[in-house]
């Protein structure tokens, strides 16, 4: 089916990004509703054509969210392609061109292929990479928040709320929810603690290891996949990004401080007084067990023995709700 949309959408492409001849398929989206592919060109060189289905009209069963908010995460992909992307200080691909598709199925994306750039390197989620090896991509956050600091068409565009797994995007699941314990009963707590923090940026919102394209010597990254990308307390991306992918516990406070570090680079080109960014880290590090907290209340609201629950987010939510009671 998706292989001959972009077939028969050629004549249409091919205004948009030239003449092309062969197509191949990276891999459809969630649950179907688009595909991935890589289409090398006539004139040499390929482009990444990411193809967004609207037409769904049954919901999933499987899947707790609804369509019109999966949907909505298409726009706001596409948006950040065309609005944002070539003005990212972190390295994403450049946006080529976008059309929407003839027959009402969607829209067709364009943008550069990060392989033949230097990025032809991926990891599987539960990787367990080294501290060195999860440097670059917590070099790549830091620089992402910092260069959409304050930055007005990303507050307008993107999701108010980052990430997919706030209540608000999964109200349904949250409140059909039966688990008792304290952290589901606080969820909301938890919840409007990060919302109403002070200091927000843009974040990835998905910025697991497999939404990361690496150099071939691993020292470098690109982040693809903005589709949950919008305001939100930058660590919350550094936690998810490390649930994915590190293991070690005991380096975790290493991992912190190296993002600090990185951030307070960053944002120092960014803002003038020192004491603000001084405020900024405190404000985001007090949130860590917050943050750690509210992910460990949607994965007992969404799959409650998933692998990413472990001593550390027990350990950090119990903290979490200590604050909360204090
Ligand atoms: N611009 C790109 N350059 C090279 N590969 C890409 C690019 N965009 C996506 N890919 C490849 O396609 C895969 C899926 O892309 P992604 O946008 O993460 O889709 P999904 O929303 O299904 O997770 C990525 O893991 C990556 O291997
Ligand atoms: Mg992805």
């Amino acid at each position: 089916m998706s292989k001959s949309l972009i077939e028969d959408e050629r004549a249409a492409i091919e205004t948009l990004i030239g003449k092309f001849s062969t197509v191949s398929i990276i891999q459809q989206l969630w649950k179907g509703f688009g595909a991935i592919y890589r289409v090398e060109k006539d004139d040499g060189g390929s482009v990444i054509l990411k193809h967004f289905n609207f037409a769904h009209e049954t919901e999933p069963l499987d899947d707790p969210m609804p369509n019109s908010t999966r949907f909505s995460s298409f726009q706001r992909e596409i948006r950040f392609y065309e609005l944002l992307a070539n003005a990212s200080a972190a390295q994403v691909p450049c946006f080529i061109a976008s059309k929407e598709i003839q027959n009402g199925n969607g829209k067709v994306m364009a943008m550069e292929d990060l392989d033949p750039l230097g990025f032809p390197g991926r990891f599987k989620n539960r990787c367990n990479l080294s501290f060195e090896q999860v440097l670059p991509m917590v070099h790549w956050l830091a620089k992402f928040h910092a260069g959409f600091w304050r930055n007005e068409k990303a507050a307008e565009v993107m999701w108010p709320v980052g990430t997919y797994w706030n209540i608000e995007k999964r109200k349904d699941e949250f409140q059909s929810c039966k688990d008792e314990s304290e952290l589901v009963k606080k969820g909301e707590i938890l919840d409007e603690m990060i919302h109403s923090a002070k200091y927000k940026t843009l974040i990835h919102g998905d910025g697991k290891v497999e939404n990361f394209c690496f150099s071939a010597d691993g020292k470098k990254v690109a982040g693809i996949d903005f589709q949950w990308s919008g305001l939100g307390v930058g660590t919350t991306d550094l936690y998810y990004l490390l649930t994915s992918c590190y293991e070690n516990f005991s380096r975790y406070g290493e991992v912190v401080d190296a993002y600090f570090k990185f951030l307070r680079e960053f944002l120092r080109e960014e803002i003038q007084e020192v004491s603000v960014i001084e405020k900024i880290e405190q404000e985001w590090r007090y949130l860590w067990p917050v943050i750690v907290a509210d992910f460990e209340r949607f994965l007992i609201t969404w799959n409650p023995n998933h692998w990413k629950r472990n001593e550390y987010s027990a350990a950090q939510s119990k903290i979490a709700l200590d604050l909360i009671r204090s």
